[in-house]
């Protein structure tokens, strides 16, 4: 029998993830489907349970249900319950286990595709909302030399910070704050480029040989990626990368194999 697959979300209809998963099943030759799923805001978990109950494998959850997918698991991977959100259900018979990929999609992104190796690095993350907070464990997992989370509103990036403070350092605060410092490796996770604006960030933010990352996506450069163009920063990253990446890490999750992403994400970005 095919296994089914879908993404859940409202609204839904723009959402790639068929398209990503149809490819990575032709490519991988793994017997599934994988549709979309727009549930009623009040209604998530009874479209969750009628899917699973229907024999469904698994699903991606999308906004603004990542939440309530995290409370609905009942059993959650340590990424996962440190970003208090899930992108990625599986049904296992005894259960509904919960992951969040996004950081690790956003780690194989910038290492894997973008060859920036974060061990030993300085990060700087700007935003402190479901954004930023899931992709920090992966982050800090990989063993960054410091680690600072800047945001307009400080006091969010304080609280974001505080569960990782037994296991490193984390500098937190307004943008202002960032002053005299530079970063290796600077990650936009926060949703000013949707309206076209970018954070607040001091002159000099940026080390020689910066790779500067923007988790959004837009068919031109972003305005953080634009205005870090116009500072000189020559390695640039959009959210392309990202998307495929955390969409193979849940396929990994669901049917043990790893798909190659390289051309998917270029023929994204090319259209
Ligand atoms: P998400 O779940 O995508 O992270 P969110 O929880 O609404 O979305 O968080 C949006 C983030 O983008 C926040 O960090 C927000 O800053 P505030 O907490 O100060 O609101 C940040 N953000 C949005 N627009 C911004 C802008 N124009 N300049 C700087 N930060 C911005």
């Amino acid at each position: 029998m095919t296994d089914r697959y879908a993404v859940i979300g409202n609204p839904v209809a723009h959402s790639v993830s068929p398209r990503i998963h149809e490819a990575f099943a032709r490519q991988t030759g793994q017997d599934m489907t994988y549709g979309r799923i727009l549930a009623p805001l009040d209604r998530f978990e009874r479209c969750v349970r009628e899917f699973a109950d229907g024999g469904g494998r698994g699903l991606n959850v999308t906004l603004p249900f990542k939440l309530e997918a995290w409370r609905l698991a009942t059993r959650l991977s340590a990424r996962a319950e440190a970003a208090r959100a899930v992108n990625t259900l599986r049904f296992d018979g005894d259960g509904i286990y919960g992951d969040n990929t996004d950081g690790a999609g956003l780690v194989r992104d910038i290492e894997a595709n973008h060859g920036f190796t974060i061990a030993g690095r300085r990060v700087l993350v700007m935003g402190a909302g479901g954004a930023a907070r899931g992709v920090l464990l992966p982050l800090i997992e990989r063993g960054p030399a410091a680690l600072a989370i800047a945001n307009r509103t400080p006091e969010k990036a304080v609280e974001i910070a505080r569960p990782f403070a037994a296991r490193m350092a984390i500098a937190a605060g307004d943008y202002s704050g960032l002053a005299g410092r530079e970063f290796d490796l600077v990650i936009n996770a926060t949703s000013a480029s949707l309206a076209g604006a970018v954070p607040d960030l001091p002159a000099g933010t940026f080390a020689a040989g910066a790779l500067a990352y923007d988790m959004m996506y837009a068919r031109e450069l972003t305005a953080f990626l634009a205005w870090a163009r116009d500072r000189g920063v020559a390695r640039l990253a959009d959210g392309y990368g990202m998307l495929v990446e955390q969409a193979a890490e849940s396929f990994v999750l669901w049917r043990g194999v790893r798909p190659s992403t390289r051309e998917l994400i270029a023929e994204l970005r090319a259209q």
